[in-house]
């Protein structure tokens, strides 16, 4: 398939852009939809700097595009209209910084260490910092299978799984079990949570009202939360789905 990505690779420089073959697509689905405006872009992970060209072709001009990484050497891989900042993707106070700076971002992608308890700090430390209908991308998340990057097949610590739990988060609006399921504040911000092959998309949108029942007979149209409430439910229809 031809889109963007395919054909810039063919445009390539001397900077090493290393990426696995199924993040175009993923890519072009995700991010195809930020381009007809200047956006404000996050990179973590820099590496030779392959990326900088490639984002910087790819997003509207006037986007303000910012990496970081916590190689020092890194600093000079920076072009016209880009920036690179030097830290650590799971420092806190850096990463503080780097937002009061630099955010709030639209789109973040987390491609730096690969390290889970990295993606977590970076995520936490993020995702306030991502604009209402940005993204927060983590890729090479198969480092989640490996014992040595703190992952491991269903190891609570990896990145996977908190990406997991974060669908339950999501969700916590329909909670039936409030002790140990609370409601947890991120559904008020977290829309979607979508995974690939390697690579996690969370999606922020702000959400004014909790999620409604719209109800609508013969013209008319009535919205209703009462399903919310109701507890130790055993059917969808039942007290007629909360009316
Ligand atoms: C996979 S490479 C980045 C590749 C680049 N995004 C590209 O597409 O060409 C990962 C980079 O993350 C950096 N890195 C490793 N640990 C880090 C950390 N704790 N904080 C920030 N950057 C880190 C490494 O120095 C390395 O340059």
């Amino acid at each position: 398939m031809s889109n963007f990505f395919t054909e810039y690779l063919k445009t390539t420089d001397d900077r090493l852009l290393s990426k696995w073959t199924q993040y175009f697509d993923t890519y072009t689905r995700e991010l195809t939809r930020f381009r007809q405006r200047p956006v404000s872009f996050l990179e973590i992970g820099v590496f030779k700097g392959g990326s900088i060209p490639m984002w910087k072709a790819f997003f509207a001009e006037g986007s303000r595009l910012t990496f970081i990484d916590i190689d020092p050497d890194c600093a000079k891989l920076a072009e016209e209209g880009t920036t690179v900042e030097i830290g650590n993707q799971a420092d806190p106070a850096f990463l503080a910084e780097l937002a009061a700076k630099h955010g709030p971002f639209d789109v973040i992608l987390d491609d730096g260490s690969h390290v889970c308890a990295h993606q977590v700090a970076s995520f936490e430390n993020l995702w306030p910092h991502v604009a209402d209908g940005g993204l927060y991308l983590v890729e090479d998340c198969h480092t989640s299978y490996w014992p040595g990057f703190g992952g491991g097949y269903r190891n609570e610590a990896s990145w996977i799984e908190y990406a997991k739990r974060l669908t339950d988060r999501m969700h916590s609006w329909y909670t039936d079990q409030d002790a140990m399921f609370p409601f947890d504040p991120i559904a008020r911000e977290l829309h979607s949570v979508r995974f690939y092959d390697s690579i996690t998309v969370a999606e922020k949108r702000v959400k004014a009202e909790p999620p409604a029942t719209v109800y609508a007979q013969n013209g008319k149209v009535q919205l209703s939360r009462r399903a919310l409430e109701i507890r130790g439910r055993k059917s969808a229809f039942a007290g007629k789905d909360g009316r």
